[in-house]
């Protein structure tokens, strides 16, 4: 049995449905936070179960039986994200299951400017001493996320951002197909498993591209932290909004989004998907 966390939301939703093309509805259950939202999941033969790491008491019964228990890292910015992991980690162990994937991200580190780098390498860390087989899916950073980071160039023909920096923008579809393809293969995927695309462009890089889906020039303007944060703050954004964001730069202008891995390119079988894919199909939230 295959138990998946976070499948009323956008990776992990996805990757149930990419696992199902792989093995039968019957071998997968969901663990939602609230199963109103999962009638989907009935409808396709998949047993729903209740599960909430805010709630401990309904994790015993929502995590039974797992050979695999793919778990989804909080979205709650607010949240303490380590402490919520803490507690599935606990019940997943107390449930005997199998083996535990996390999706985490690449750069996970104690020291990162990027808040959610020091919550997936803290909760890595619990997988490690936690005795169980473990996958870190070590996911790149959202491609769609350039929509709207990069502002509205698309209006303005500007891009202005703190500090450069590569970054390997993934397709999240592309990232819950491979996680599909892991938890099929049933095993031999231990630890961090980087799962990016096969480049990690500059926003300099970015915004060439950007001028070519545009068909028109964009100026990519390179500000500083200190201006930046007030332009933000002055458009209406939100202080801590604004200041996880600047994180988000700041890790990218150490490096730590720069490196690419073969893996997501191999478990494909195909090449993913690019920035320019993403630009050129802004939709996608
Ligand atoms: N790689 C990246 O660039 C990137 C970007 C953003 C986020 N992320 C991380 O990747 C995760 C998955 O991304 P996503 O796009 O699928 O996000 P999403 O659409 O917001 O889905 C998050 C899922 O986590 C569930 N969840 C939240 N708190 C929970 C809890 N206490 N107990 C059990 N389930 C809980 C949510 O349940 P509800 O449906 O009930 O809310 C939802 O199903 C995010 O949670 C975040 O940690 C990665």
């Amino acid at each position: 049995m295959i138990v998946i966390t976070g499948a009323t939301g956008a990776l992990n939703g996805a990757t149930v449905d990419h696992l199902l093309t792989l093995v039968p509805a019957s071998e997968i259950a969901v663990a939602v936070r609230d199963i109103s939202k999962a009638e989907r999941f009935t409808d396709l033969g998949i047993t729903v179960r209740h599960g909430d790491y805010a709630d401990a008491a309904t994790l015993p019964s929502a995590f039974e039986g797992a050979d695999q228990l793919l778990l989804v890292s909080s979205s709650d910015p607010r949240a303490d994200a380590v402490d919520l992991h803490r507690v599935a980690i606990d019940a997943a162990v107390a449930a005997g299951v199998g083996r535990i994937l996390y999706t985490s991200h690449q750069g996970a580190g104690l020291d990162s400017p990027f808040n959610p780098a020091r919550d997936h390498a803290a909760t890595e860390q619990l997988l490690a001493d936690s005795g169980v087989a473990w996958t870190s899916l070590r996911n790149g950073f959202y491609a769609h996320s350039l929509n709207w980071l990069l502002g509205d160039w698309r209006q303005t023909g500007v891009i202005t951002i703190p500090v450069d920096g590569p970054m390997s923008w993934t397709s999240r579809d592309d990232e819950a197909e491979a996680a599909a393809i892991i938890l099929a293969s049933g095993g031999g995927f231990d630890g961090p498993t980087t799962l990016t695309a096969s480049a990690a462009p500059t926003f300099a890089e970015i915004t060439a591209i950007a001028s070519e889906v545009a068909g028109s020039d964009v100026e990519l303007r390179v500000v500083g932290d200190a201006d930046w944060m007030a332009l933000q703050i002055a458009q209406g954004t939100p202080e801590f909004v604004a200041g996880f964001t600047l994180g988000t730069f700041q890790a990218a202008a150490q490096g730590r989004f720069a490196g690419v891995d073969p893996l997501l390119a191999e478990l494909l079988s195909r090449e993913p998907h690019t920035v320019r894919d993403a630009l050129e199909a802004p939709a996608e939230h």
